[in-house]
């Protein structure tokens, strides 16, 4: 970091406030589609969502890593993810339905969208990724916040929590050794598997004879 490059808490502070709000607003809708869905059907797809603002010092990092200034201006300019949610659904089925109920708010519009689940990382990395772009109303101005969504099934949530893990905390950025990537991938396709005849089961559901 360049030494007058840097951002102070006063300028996170300042900086994360309509990135809040933004928060704030998307999640008001995901709670209010996770309602619907309850009350329509005792196959609601949500089982949860977690949310966070990204903190100072990784934002911080993420600059540095991207070789980015570190300052206020260029977070705003460089990240879409200093707003975060990740919604964790029952199957890969649900994921779907769930972006397709968010794309038919109008007032939320997509910037960008990567789809993991039907094109995964070569480490075996499944999810969604949504940027939302939010209106923030300011008396002075409204501009538009970016949101970032991961939409991933239980299962592919216990699998990337654990290879963050393992990877990160034993490897940050370097090389996995083979014999651990291995291990990763073989389960990734477990887990798949695993969801799958789960799935079916959900389908078809017990006679009780
Ligand atoms: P950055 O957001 O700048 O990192 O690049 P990008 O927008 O190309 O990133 P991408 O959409 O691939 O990933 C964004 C986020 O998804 C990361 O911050 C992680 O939370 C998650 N993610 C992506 N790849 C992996 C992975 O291989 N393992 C795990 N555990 N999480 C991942
Ligand atoms: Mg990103």
């Amino acid at each position: 970091m360049i030494e007058d490059e840097n951002i102070t808490q006063e300028e996170y502070d300042a900086l994360i406030k309509p990135y809040e709000e933004a928060l704030a607003f998307v999640t008001l809708r995901l709670n209010g589609m996770d309602r619907e869905y309850r009350t329509l059907s005792r196959n609601y797809p949500i089982h949860s969502m977690q949310q966070r603002i990204k903190s100072r010092g990784s934002i911080i990092r993420k600059l540095m890593n991207k070789g980015r200034s570190v300052s206020g201006s260029s977070a705003g300019e460089c990240l879409t993810d200093i707003a975060g949610i990740r919604i964790i659904v029952y199957f890969e089925q649900d994921i779907y339905t769930v972006v397709k109920d968010l794309k038919k708010q109008q007032d939320v519009k997509v910037i960008k969208e990567t789809d993991y689940v039907k094109n995964p990382k070569s480490n075996g990395y499944k999810s969604y990724h949504l940027v939302l772009n939010v209106p923030v109303y300011r008396m002075s101005e409204n501009r538009f916040y970016p949101v970032e969504l991961q939409i991933r099934t239980l299962s592919m949530d216990l699998w990337a929590s654990m290879e963050h893990r393992i990877c990160y905390k034993n490897w940050r950025g370097d090389d996995v050794p083979d014999d651990v990537k291995n291990m990763l991938k073989l389960y990734a396709n477990g887990l798949e598997t695993m969801e799958q005849d789960m799935y079916e089961q959900c389908l078809l559901g017990r006679n009780p004879g």
